[in-house]
């Protein structure tokens, strides 16, 4: 098996339209026996004596895991927890924990780790006691975001490149927090060291404490068009004593089996794009035939996100939500144009909830391109 990256410094500014300048790295097959095991993200998985069952994931994704949404998502149950989006260390310190619709944690909405985004050792102590009020069930390290804005300021896929400040911040971290910790990674640069250099990385987790690491095997620069490359994890999995939880185009239980192979032995499954357009997807996985009403899940969220967000904010909020939902119809672009054109918050809520009450024909397996 082969994993092709370029060999030379990133890719230009297009990214994946770039031409491949790739080397050919070599890969242990995944065992054929693998895919015979059980479905991963099926069985629970225990950290410091924190179960999370089954270990399915709801992503964190920056302006949308927030607690209204997350409420949501819990509603319909399936999941083994619900990462926060990214929240910012600094911005955390200015914030009411138990206000902040991003940080408030509801009972309802089941186990909730919190993601952090974390710039230097010094933040760790005040970030994690400003967290206490909201109880984490765990807290996790961004060590992914590729957006040039947080690159910028050393954070997300950068902090990954930088062996001592990620140091520093981890041992802050595994001091400070005696909870569940995990660290959300990509592959790293698009260089040919990056293998060595990833597999230091699981190392100087296992060494810092780190519980375990969620990968999204693209590599920094890589946008969501580019196919996840999770042949990576069995050669991972043999080097690690970590578990590793698998990020990226896992659409569901059928992309899950498609991937069986490559994912035998992963520790849990993270589903990010898809929770959204389906937030009862973590329900679906053991209820196939489950597809609520669509206009329900539209008032409740519109319910959920009013409760916490003021009305501008909530009309965007809402909006957001509509651009996901609309995957699910055959005739999904009319119901994204009707939410685009609306310009207050009663005209959008009228608008999407019409158009759904009309019982939309709906998409079997939902198109995702495009979705970021
Ligand atoms: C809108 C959006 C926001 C995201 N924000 C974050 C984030 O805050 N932290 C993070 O680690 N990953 C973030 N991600 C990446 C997801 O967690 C996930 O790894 C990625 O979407 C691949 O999974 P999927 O194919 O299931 O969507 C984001 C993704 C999207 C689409």
């Amino acid at each position: 098996m082969t994993l092709p990256v370029p060999t030379e410094s990133p890719p230009p500014a297009e990214g994946d339209n770039a031409p491949a300048r790739a080397a050919e790295i070599q890969l242990a097959p995944a065992p054929e026996a693998a895919a015979a095991r059980a479905e991963p993200g099926t069985g629970p998985l225990t950290l410091r004596g924190i179960t999370f069952a089954p270990a399915r994931f709801c992503a964190p994704m920056a302006g949308l895991t927030h607690s209204a949404f997350r409420r949501l998502v819990a509603d319909f149950g399936g999941h083994g927890a619900l990462f926060t989006e990214m929240i910012c260390g600094r911005w955390l310190l200015r914030e009411d924990a138990n206000r902040s619709p991003a940080l408030k944690r509801r009972p309802e909405e089941g186990r909730v780790i919190y993601q952090l985004m974390l710039t230097a050792p010094e933040e760790v102590a005040p970030a994690v006691e400003r967290l206490a009020d909201c109880r984490p069930d765990g807290l996790d390290l961004n060590c992914a975001c590729p957006a040039p804005k947080i690159r910028q300021r050393g954070a997300g896929s950068e902090l990954f490149t930088d062996r001592p400040r990620l140091e520093g911040i981890l041992r802050a971290l595994r001091r400070e927090w005696p909870g569940v910790l995990t660290v959300k990674i990509r592959l790293g640069r698009p260089e040919p060291s990056w293998r060595t250099i990833l597999g230091d990385r699981l190392r100087l987790f296992a060494d810092c404490g780190v519980d375990a690491v969620t990968l999204h095997p693209r590599f920094a620069d890589e946008k969501l068009k580019r196919r996840a490359r999770h042949e990576v994890f069995p050669e991972l999995l043999a080097e690690t004593r970590l578990p590793l939880i698998a990020s990226g185009d896992l659409h569901g239980p059928e992309g899950v089996r498609r991937q069986a192979a490559a994912l035998a032995g992963v520790a849990g499954i993270m589903v990010g794009r898809l929770a959204v357009v389906r937030p009862w997807i973590f329900r679906a996985w053991s209820d196939p035939d489950f597809f609520p009403e669509p206009v329900a899940v539209w008032e409740r969220f519109v319910r959920y996100v009013r409760e916490d967000f003021p009305e501008p904010k909530a009309f965007l909020q809402a909006r957001v939500l509509v651009t996901y939902l609309a995957r699910n119809f055959r005739f999904g672009h009319r119901l994204f144009a009707l939410a685009q054109g609306a310009r207050a918050w009663a005209e959008l809520v009228e608008r999407v909830g019409e158009f759904l009450e009309n019982g939309p024909e709906r998409l079997q397996e939902p198109d995702l391109s495009g979705l970021a």
